[in-house]
């Protein structure tokens, strides 16, 4: 259920004038979280007579769905809004929302920095935007729904007002028309003192496990063979539905046999919760992939105890001995922040070494940003220079690409089973220009291209194949690779007196 907060009205001075042509642009920044919500606002839209448009000149309707991770998220799109201050005074009919975590904390500093933005919807919210943005439209008033502040309720109030809906789905918005997000999770109830996403995703609550199979069903009836569940701290999931309680283990049992669903990944994952049952869950069941990510965060015990993560580098150890233990070539990827208030040149030499030791598939590396309405912002000082941060940034990026390098190295000469997910994003760059000149002819008859695909443990693999293969499996000899990708070519098996003669398979 939405309930959001009384909504504002305060009168723009714009011309009514409707030159309204449905057509909608929408940027999204952040998380996987944002590219799902996007993709059910655009659904919702879309039922509405909306099209999609990547122009932004075109668009009656402009939305930013908004990222508050790190600073630099936001002054991105404050400077988007900027740009759009001219256009507004020219197109009065133009509608501009802002949606997602920045409108959900910062709700008068937008309308003060960005007064010709039109409406404000929080994260819990996005089932009122099409209602919202009728509304500005017709009325010329400033729009604004918003969840409850953590503080500004009893829980169940609170999370109620982040409850947002997962309606029909816009398969155009998808990573690709094979993959598809889940969301099992809302809100986050960790509070790491750096972070910000408590105040602007709300409690956290978990989905029942019948709607989450129930919308598996049907995505996988509109063609998707991966999902990916998603959830902040995906593997907190609990939720007690007729008596049972389900944790990640059981509702990955439960929605394994969907027929049409090739493979189930789920992320982000927490250290502390990584349960055996998950990890036999995932040995067990076929479609699972082979990967975790699993942010570390810091290679240090006082700056981990600085963050409020609730784990020590000895325990998060433990976990990846399990994970070898149970799931033998799991791969796992990780977070890291550098500069963290009172992180010294020899705390960071730990991460260093915790990169080395436990061999990341790749991590994914930030430079500490203070975030107002944070434990950190108030009470930690950020000591740590930005050329420090930046020079530890490049060091530890450069540490991993180097892991990264060599383990992907031992997979030359071998062979892997690929999803594929379809044309790598360099060709299909390439295509989009090269389509733009093409008469429709001549663009019925294409020749191999390179697809880009992923192996169970989510090693990305490019090779050179027809478009068709996208969403299916196939067998690639792995013959160079880089830091991120490895590189190969479709096996063609000979088949040999009924025995195909191959390469070993990995995963
Ligand atoms: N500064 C820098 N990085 C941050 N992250 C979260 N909050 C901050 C912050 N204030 C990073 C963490 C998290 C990822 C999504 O973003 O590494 O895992
Ligand atoms: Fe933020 Fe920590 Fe929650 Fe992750 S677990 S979303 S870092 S508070």
């Amino acid at each position: 259920m939405v309930s959001p907060l009384p909504t504002a009205t305060d009168t723009t001075n714009a011309n009514t004038a409707d030159t309204h042509n449905r057509q909608l642009f929408i940027e999204t920044v952040g998380c996987q979280m944002n590219v799902l919500d996007s993709e059910l606002v655009v659904g919702a839209l879309r039922r509405q007579g909306y099209e999609l448009t990547d122009d932004m000149k075109s668009a009656d309707t402009i939305l930013f769905n908004t990222c508050s991770v790190r600073e630099r998220a936001e002054h991105k799109i404050y400077s988007l809004l900027g740009r759009l201050k001219y256009a507004k005074r020219q197109r009065p009919g133009l509608v501009i929302g802002v949606m997602g975590c920045m409108a959900q904390k910062d709700q008068d500093i937008i309308f003060r920095r960005a007064p010709h933005v039109d409406l404000i919807a929080g994260t819990g919210q996005l089932a009122e935007i099409p209602n919202l943005i009728a509304e500005a439209r017709q009325t010329r008033r400033r729009q604004r729904a918003l969840s409850l502040g953590r503080r500004d309720g009893k829980r169940v109030e609170v999370a109620d007002s982040f409850e947002s809906y997962d309606p029909t789905r816009e398969p155009q918005m998808r990573p690709t028309p094979h993959q598809a997000f889940v969301r099992i999770m809302i809100g986050c109830d960790k509070f790491c003192t750096y972070c910000v996403v408590p105040m602007t995703r709300g409690p956290e609550q978990s989905r029942p496990p019948t709607l989450i199979a129930a919308e598996v069903d049907i995505l996988a009836e509109q063609g998707v063979k991966e999902v990916t569940l998603l959830g902040q701290t995906v593997n907190s999931y609990k939720h007690t539905e007729e008596g049972r309680l389900y944790r990640l283990s059981d509702l990955l049992h439960k929605i394994h046999d969907t027929p049409g669903i090739e493979r189930i990944k789920f992320v982000t994952n927490y250290p502390r919760d990584m349960g055996s049952d998950l990890l036999e869950a995932i040995r067990d069941l076929p479609k699972c992939m082979h990967y975790l990510h699993v942010p570390l965060q810091s290679g240090c015990d006082d700056v981990l105890k600085l963050m409020k993560r609730g784990y020590t580098v000895a325990q998060y150890r433990e976990m990846m001995d399990r994970i070898n233990e149970i799931v033998p070539g799991c791969s796992v990827s990780s977070d890291f922040i550098v500069g963290h208030p009172g992180e010294t040149e020899a705390s960071f030499d730990k991460s260093i070494a915790t990169i080395q030791e436990f061999r990341f598939k790749n991590s994914f590396i930030f430079k500490y940003s203070p975030r107002p309405g944070t434990k950190a912002f108030d009470r930690l000082a950020d000591d740590v220079p930005e050329a420090d941060k930046k020079r530890r940034n490049n060091e530890l990026l450069a540490i991993q690409n180097a892991v990264s390098e060599e383990d992907n190295a031992e997979f030359i000469g071998k062979s892997v089973k690929v999803f594929v997910e379809g044309e790598s994003k360099a060709e299909s760059g390439k295509r989009k220009a090269e389509d733009a000149n093409a008469s429709p002819s001549s663009q019925d008859a294409r020749p191999a291209i390179q697809l880009s695909g992923r192996t169970r443990c989510d090693r990305i693999v490019v090779f050179e194949g027809n478009p068709r293969l996208a969403g299916s499996s196939t067998e690639i000899a792995i013959e160079d690779c880089t830091t991120t990708t490895l590189i190969g070519s479709i096996v063609t098996h000979d088949v040999q007196h009924g025995c195909d003669v191959g390469l070993p398979i990995l995963t």
